[in-house]
């Protein structure tokens, strides 16, 4: 029962109720519960407010999924004007305005003939979606040996149980490996850059065995899978520039489709729309989620080629049909603000504005970074970056896990107005796209005294 006359639940109440009822994502909850869970109430622009009133600057922009700020009043009005006409109305045998906007306004933004959209809710769904019609892909032109997918060492494409064979993230997925199927997995390219500076690339080997593997087991192969030029959840791992396209060449070359996951990189996260725009490559899915509808409602897409939706077309009778559908694929909500989303990025993206703060952010992260002497490497392209910390950068040696100090940098943050969340003992910033150079340099500056505190409150005598 709420404890206030009003009926609205005290603070107590909230911390209760998440204490004894929630059980969060990516949570080892003994260790949540330790601290005083913080409620947020509302948002503006780059900026959380907990239920106490106090304001954080958001850099995780969501969990990556924030372009124009919280509350925004053009998100926020397309959302109303939509809800006051349908919030949701299935797209299994009907369609919906917003709907076929957006699948056409999605055909305009994405390159060469990625002319159809199949509707979800998630990352991981658009990921499963794009396999699975990969594989009947396949099946449906009498190749259904062609039922292997090559993925990257690291890669992350979400937590159902396709997309996290295809992944290969050990300390996630380990224990459902034994439910995963065949994978293969390549080697991921090196790339450390920063501030714009390619400090060390290397792909070569990547190719090779991406080379070998194709040539050896294209007639098995039915695709490869890549987040292009960023892997977030390894921690922000770059490619060289042209990995992707020399990856495509080799897919093209031995008849493998290749899958892109946008999931993390579309919607100006690294300054263009899309990565695969940007480097001319026409995937023959491309996965899209998170900053598609602006961080704002759980909307995806799979993206497919024209001549692989031909390929399902057939009488009935045929059981061509994708049989694929979730409940709330393609909610009109989602789709309207996804809309806005989109022609309310076109703007800043073609006048540069975007890429300017990127490399704005670049320099600051550098600037209170790069000498320090817990930092081991940097990784920063466009609005993301990674910041590996070690407890001496001269030797390498990292902290010791138990301490989870990353963890305890972050804790620290919030005393200064500052969400993180970190992996491991690598700082992610990826803040909301419509940050402004001020908050840049306070998410620099916050970020900076937090670790420092944390190293001071590290050495301080017990
Ligand atoms: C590249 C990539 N793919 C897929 C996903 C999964 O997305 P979702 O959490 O919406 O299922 C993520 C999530 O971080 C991601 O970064």
């Amino acid at each position: 029962m709420a404890a206030t006359e009003s009926g609205k639940p005290t603070e107590s109440d909230l911390t209760r109720w998440d204490r004894d009822h929630a059980w969060h994502p990516f949570s080892q909850m003994q260790e949540y519960l330790q601290f005083p869970p913080l409620h947020i109430a509302s948002g503006e622009g780059c900026w959380l407010t907990d239920t106490r009133g106090r304001r954080y600057l958001d850099a995780t922009a969501s969990i990556w999924t924030n372009t124009h700020g919280h509350n925004d009043p053009d998100l926020n009005a397309a959302i109303t004007e939509q809800l006051g006409k349908v919030a949701h109305s299935t797209l299994l045998g009907l369609s919906h305005p917003v709907g076929a906007e957006l699948a056409h306004k999605l055909a305009d933004i994405t390159p060469g003939d990625l002319t159809r959209t199949f509707f979800s809710d998630t990352g991981a769904n658009a990921v499963e979606i794009a396999l699975k019609l990969s594989l009947q892909y396949w099946q449906l032109k009498g190749a259904p040996e062609k039922n292997r997918v090559i993925g990257l060492r690291d890669a992350y494409h979400g937590d159902t149980v396709a997309a996290m064979a295809v992944g290969d993230s050990r300390t996630f997925h380990r224990r459902f490996r034994p439910w995963f199927f065949p994978t293969i997995k390549s080697p991921r390219p090196e790339c450390e850059e920063w501030a714009g500076t390619v400090h060390h690339a290397d792909d070569r080997w990547a190719l090779h065995i991406l080379r070998k593997l194709l040539e050896k087991q294209a007639d098995k192969v039915a695709a490869f899978i890549l987040e292009p030029s960023v892997m977030g959840a390894a921690g922000m791992r770059l490619q060289p520039p042209g990995f992707l396209a020399r990856a495509a060449a080799l897919c093209r070359e031995h008849d493998v489709h290749l899958i892109l996951d946008e999931v993390f990189t579309g919607f100006g996260r690294t300054g263009p729309m899309l990565v695969c725009g940007e480097e001319g490559v026409t995937p023959d899915f491309l996965c899209l989620a998170k900053g598609l509808s602006g961080g704002y409602l759980p909307l995806a897409a799979t993206l497919v080629r024209e001549p692989i939706y031909e390929a399902f077309l057939g009488p009935f009778e045929s059981f061509r049909a994708f049989f694929h559908g979730h409940t709330f694929t393609g909610n009109p909500l989602g789709a309207a603000v996804s809309l806005a989303n989109i022609r309310k990025l076109e703007p800043m993206i073609a006048s540069g504005a975007l890429s300017a703060k990127g490399e704005y952010f670049g320099r600051r992260i550098a600037d209170r970074f790069q000498d320090h002497p817990q930092v081991a490497s940097i990784r920063q392209r466009g609005l993301c970056a990674a910041i590996d910390l070690v407890e001496d950068n001269r030797t390498g040696t990292s902290f010791p896990v138990p301490e989870r100090f990353g963890l305890r940098v972050a804790r620290q943050a919030r005393d200064h107005g500052l969400l993180l969340r970190p992996i491991h003992d690598t700082l992610l910033l990826v803040p909301p796209l419509s940050i402004s150079g001020e908050e840049i340099d306070l998410l620099t500056e916050r970020t900076l005294e937090a670790l420092n505190q944390t190293l001071a409150a590290r050495h301080a005598p017990v």
